[in-house]
């Protein structure tokens, strides 16, 4: 048996060889940034642009670079480091053992190589065959579980490698994780790692419904895991159908782990944590290709997202002889599939109008299955790709997914009747408004230049401005946009603020009490930090993180107004095409008019969050605690679970701003700084009292 090829990444390959030194400069400096950019979007907004696959490749194509040139290579290059930002107010978790990354194989030909290098390392070592196990690369979030005595006390993400964050609040409410571990003789301590994965068939379950309601749709399985564990609230997260997978180990005392991987696994299964099935031995690289073209095969029908195969030597004798390179262990490697592709009939075309004006041609398509879901619509991205693949109503297309919700179309099957079928061609003006549209210089994307008015650009304004992640005005979704627009009641954003209840009562399926709620979610919404209106405006590319750094940062939305390109390029994370998008954003009159006017009908722009998410008890909600020393019955993410459940802060220092400091046993400088600040100190009877549990 042998694997399909990988024509991407080959093209990539080829390509590096051809460079020369100078070029090999130019191209680096393009790839940084662009991997910069895009880590950014895909870990910390949960926005990614690009598939996993193209990003892999980029990354692959800047490690080529700096194989062939190796004085290209710079410190701080997104190859040294492994790269999740943090999210506000949860704690951060140090790894007892770093948590590394794998190096990656995209063909066959990779994997032989892989394994002529190890024999070549491991010389006299080298048994005839090595053995390996082969195991589906889980498509999940990245986690260390701690188990002290059998008692699961610790759950963190990868983050960086070294620190990522407490997450263990979440990660009780997962049943296939066990609290305590099935075994009378439990190690002192163990950390297992493993993915936190979401179930595809709940995923698509729980998209529908967040459309519905005027949320974003979460792009896929593995954001919607991370999202949902990296979120502060443990209600939202028990309700979510996650599962975890076991894959490795960290660190452990009092327990001596068997001499081979999959053996060590077998051990934890033996204590009730979920691994794979399709883990599999296997003698020598021949077996390996076998199976992961087995498994490769059996992708489209799991319920969890895989994205590769990881090959390991199984002998952790091997393991311990071959050790690592900066970043990864050498006795792994990650093979990556190529994308799935399958053909169908392209029924028609249509063109959507987005939130900026970009018109995006979507392909309507016979109903077919890839990549486990099926398709009947695909984006074709832009003017230029429509052009280059050449699209005609009634072809055969070739359809690729590739671990995202939303496939492409990539190609056209050449067949004899192909110059007869009618051309997809773009409209020359708006679908939504009829305005000409217009081409951005050179650039690829085609716009409807009517922002005032164009229905559809207003449509994503307004739902985008009501977002869970935005305004949040729960009650603003879909069909209630639509309404609103189609009855000229709004025609800008600002106008929510205007609405009367008998105004929305007016309209079809508005009863009196949906429409009461609805004009005090908006009322209630003035209050919303700055972060989040910044986020609700829709400046190009401010998306929630940016959005967060601007505020704290600036702290007023007129300081970020009024600041020049060289103010916006000093705050962290931002570089010159977001500030450039900022002036030009707030230079437009009819955005600074709009800001007044928000203002006006009562939108607060407040810099803290004035209104909590989930404020559900008046004692602690709102509040800021530090937790600090041991409480007598209570861990401390247990506490900061209550705590962020029922609508308070969690911070991990004292300061001015700290209302209660939780104190147990063995507190150390955080309770004397409590103590020099005069902030009031508890201990876990009182914070009981607060919560309302016994
Ligand atoms: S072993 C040194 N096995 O892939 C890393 N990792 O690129 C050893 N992953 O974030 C990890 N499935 O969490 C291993 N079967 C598997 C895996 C797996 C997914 C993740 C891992 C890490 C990433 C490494």
């Amino acid at each position: 048996m042998s694997l399909p090829q990988a024509n991407d990444a080959a093209t990539v390959t080829a390509r590096v060889r051809t460079l020369n030194r100078d070029d090999a400069l130019a191209r680096r400096d393009t790839l940084i940034p662009e991997l910069v950019r895009h880590n950014r979007l895909y870990h910390t907004d949960d926005a990614a642009e690009i598939t996993d696959r193209e990003y892999d490749l980029l990354y692959r194509e800047l490690e080529l670079i700096e194989d062939r040139f190796p004085d290209l290579v710079l410190p701080d290059s997104p190859t040294h480091r492994v790269g999740d930002a943090t999210v506000d107010g949860l704690m951060p978790f140090v790894h007892a053992q770093p948590m590394l990354s794998l190096g990656n194989a995209f063909s066959e030909e990779d994997l032989r190589d892989y394994d002529i290098r190890l024999r070549k390392r491991l010389a006299d070592q080298c048994p005839p065959v090595i053995p390996y196990i082969v195991e589906p690369k889980l498509d999940g979030l990245a986690m260390e579980l701690v188990y002290e005595d059998g008692v699961l006390v610790g759950a963190g993400t990868r983050g960086d490698g070294e620190r990522g964050e407490d997450v263990l609040h979440n990660v009780q409410t997962i049943r296939a994780i066990p609290s305590r571990l099935a075994t009378a003789t439990p190690p002192s301590r163990v950390d297992i790692r493993g993915e936190v994965l979401f179930d595809v068939a709940g995923f698509h379950r729980m998209n529908e419904t967040r459309v519905a309601r005027g949320d974003k749709a979460f792009e896929n399985p593995r954001n919607a895991a991370a999202g949902t564990i990296r979120q502060l609230d443990p209600s939202v997260t028990a309700r979510r159908p996650l599962t975890f997978m076991a894959h490795s180990f960290g660190a452990s005392e009092g327990v001596d782990l068997p001499e081979s991987h999959h053996e060590q696994l077998a051990l934890v299964h033996s204590w009730g944590m979920p691994i794979n099935a399709l883990n599999t031995v296997c003698d020598g690289i021949d077996a390996v290709i076998e199976a992961i073209a087995m498994i490769g095969a059996a992708r489209g029908d799991m319920a969890t997202e895989i994205d590769g195969a990881v090959v390991k030597v199984d002998d952790v004798r091997l393991q311990r002889e071959l050790g690592f390179v900066t970043r990864s262990p050498r006795w792994a490697i990650a093979y990556k599939y190529p994308p799935e592709q399958t053909t169908t009939e392209l029924e028609d075309v249509g063109f959507q109008v987005g939130r900026t004006g970009a018109i995006t041609p979507v392909a309507y398509l016979k109903p077919v299955r890839v990549g486990g879901v099926t398709v009947s619509r695909a984006s074709l991205h832009n003017a230029d790709q429509l052009l280059r693949l050449d699209l005609r109503i009634g072809s055969t297309v070739v359809l690729q997914r590739s671990g995202d919700v939303i496939p492409q179309v990539v190609g056209v099957v050449p067949d004899d009747q192909h110059d007869d079928r009618p051309a997809a061609t773009y409209p020359e003006t708006c679908p939504e408004c009829d305005t000409p549209l217009v081409r951005d210089g050179d650039a690829v994307v085609i716009r409807c230049p009517n922002t005032l008015s164009c229905p559809a650009q207003l449509r994503a304004a307004v739902r985008h401005f009501g977002s869970r992640l935005a305004m949040d005005i729960e009650g603003l979704g879909e069909k209630s946009v639509e309404q609103l627009i189609e009855s000229k009641l709004v025609t800008r954003v600002s106008d929510l603020y205007a609405l009367t209840v008998d105004q929305v009562e007016s309209l079809e399926r508005m009863g009196p009490k949906l429409s009461e709620l609805l004009v005090a979610n908006i009322a209630k919404s003035c209050a919303q930090p700055l972060r989040r209106v910044l986020t609700a405006l829709g400046i190009p590319e401010v998306g929630e993180s940016t959005a967060r750094d601007l505020a704290s940062h600036f702290g007023g939305i007129d300081a970020l107004a009024n600041a020049s390109l060289e103010d916006l390029t000093a705050v962290h994370g931002i570089g010159d095409i977001v500030a450039q998008n900022i002036v030009t954003w707030f230079a437009a009159p009819k955005h600074s008019e709009e800001v007044t006017r928000l203002r006006e009908l009562g939108v607060q722009f407040p810099e803290e969050d004035a209104v909590n998410d989930q404020p559900t008890n008046e004692a602690v909600a709102g509040k800021t605690f530090v937790l600090t020393g041991t409480l007598p019955t209570m861990t401390r993410g247990e506490a900061k679970a209550l705590l962020l459940a029922a609508g308070a802060a969690v911070k991990g220092s004292v300061s001015k701003k700290t209302d209660f400091v939780v104190a147990g046993a063995d507190a150390g400088s955080k309770l004397e700084k409590a103590h020099a600040l005069e902030v009031a100190v508890i201990d876990e009877d009182t914070l009981r009292t607060l919560l309302g549990v016994a």
